[in-house]
């Protein structure tokens, strides 16, 4: 990892970071410390994409540009401490929408020169995947290695989870994300947006097996995920109907209902072949926005116990995108970075709209 700014870093005390993040359509600040108290948090949802039906990247540029700022403040008041007090900012450096990346990566980065504070750059992904260790936030302590399903609108994969730094994708979505087949079976159904928590609603008043739906990669081996040939099927029930004002009530609720069957029962499937391919994981997380649904969630329970394995989902506002667990991971990384007695400040680091898990452990290598 580049490093130009080479102070010193208390990396065996109770860390404080300020955090922000900014990947997709959540604008998020929080100050979080090593211990899992969270001082301060603040979220703000943007609805400027509501009239387009999905996330628009330039317009979610814009309003983290136009949020942030009042944002931080905010959260700097709420936290009630002095600018002494904290060692580090972190901000999500990628992977994600990257006008919004480099909107909250450039603002935390001014912050720390002007506060000459370390700024550590975080993969979205990795702050997912560590989010169920931090503290008091899991009913166990979670310790690695531990397998992760993270499915939310842009990301869709199995991670292994073996140490800071050490996540193994054992597979992931080949087409679209589930939240992104949630998102576009619900606007056939002509529900509002996001799609996912009105389509698992209308499903509660649905017959699940009114319709056959596909159960892509069911019973291939891996574990990769496919969805978009499912997004067909439902599309081609829906050839009869020009508008959706025209869609009878019960027609939609069962197709929410057999869609959100079909796909749970395709991620089970999935999921049981990366917990053969991961025997040594000691528990199965969740994590994301579709982590939110009650249904996968009850079929995920059933997975884990099936393999004695314990199931732990984060509670919901720490599924979906939030800045306390950009600044968890920031906390993990400066951790396991005084173990290998490194230094890292990432000042120098751009902002990626890709960034494989891969490479996340060359920031502690020789
Ligand atoms: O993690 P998230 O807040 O943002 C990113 O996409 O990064 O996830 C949002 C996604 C959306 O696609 C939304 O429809 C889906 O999570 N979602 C759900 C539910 N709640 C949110 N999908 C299915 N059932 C839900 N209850
Ligand atoms: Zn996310």
């Amino acid at each position: 990892m580049p490093s130009i700014h080479q102070t010193k870093i208390k990396t065996n005390k109770n860390l404080t970071i300020l955090s922000i993040e900014s990947s997709c359509d959540d604008t998020a600040c929080a100050v979080v410390r090593s211990d899992g108290t969270v001082l301060a948090e603040q979220i703000y949802s943007q609805k400027e994409h509501v009239q387009f039906g999905g996330v628009v990247p330039e317009i979610a540029a814009r309003a983290h540009l136009s949020h942030l700022s009042t944002l931080v403040k905010k959260t700097l008041t709420q936290a009630q401490i002095e600018w002494e007090e904290i060692d580090a900012i972190a901000a999500t450096c990628g992977p994600g929408l990257i006008g919004g990346v480099i909107v909250g990566s450039s603002f935390a980065k001014g912050l720390a020169l002007a506060q000459n504070k370390k700024f550590i750059g975080i993969n979205h992904i990795e702050a997912h995947a560590l989010t169920v260790r931090i503290p008091n936030i899991s009913p166990l302590q979670v310790n690695f290695p531990y397998l992760l399903f993270l499915t939310s609108g842009g990301h869709c994969q199995c991670i292994h989870v073996t140490n800071v730094g050490e996540y193994h994708r054992l597979g992931g979505t080949i087409d679209d994300a589930a939240g992104e087949a949630f998102d576009k079976v619900a606007k056939m159904l002509g529900l509002s947006w996001p799609g996912g928590p009105a389509l698992e609603a209308l499903a509660k008043e649905g017959d699940e097996n009114a319709f056959t739906l596909p159960r892509p990669l069911y019973g291939r081996a891996g574990c990769d995920l496919s969805f978009s040939g499912l997004k067909t099927a439902v599309a081609n029930l829906l050839t009869d109907y020009e508008n959706t004002d025209t869609l009878p009530r019960q027609l939609a609720a069962d197709i929410a209902a057999s869609f959100q069957k079909a796909i749970t029962t395709a991620i089970i499937n999935r999921l049981e072949n990366a917990i053969k391919m991961a025997p040594d994981s000691t528990l199965l997380a969740t994590a994301g926005g579709v982590a939110a649904n009650q249904y996968l969630r009850k079929h995920l329970l059933s997975l884990a116990e099936k393999y004695n394995l314990p199931f732990i989902a984060p509670p919901m506002n720490y599924c979906t995108d939030n800045a306390v667990m950009i600044g968890w991971a920031a906390i993990e990384i400066l951790h396991q970075a005084a173990n290998s007695h490194k230094i890292i400040d990432d000042i120098s680091l751009l902002p990626r709209p890709r960034w494989p898990l891969s490479e996340m452990s060359e920031r502690f290598e020789n």
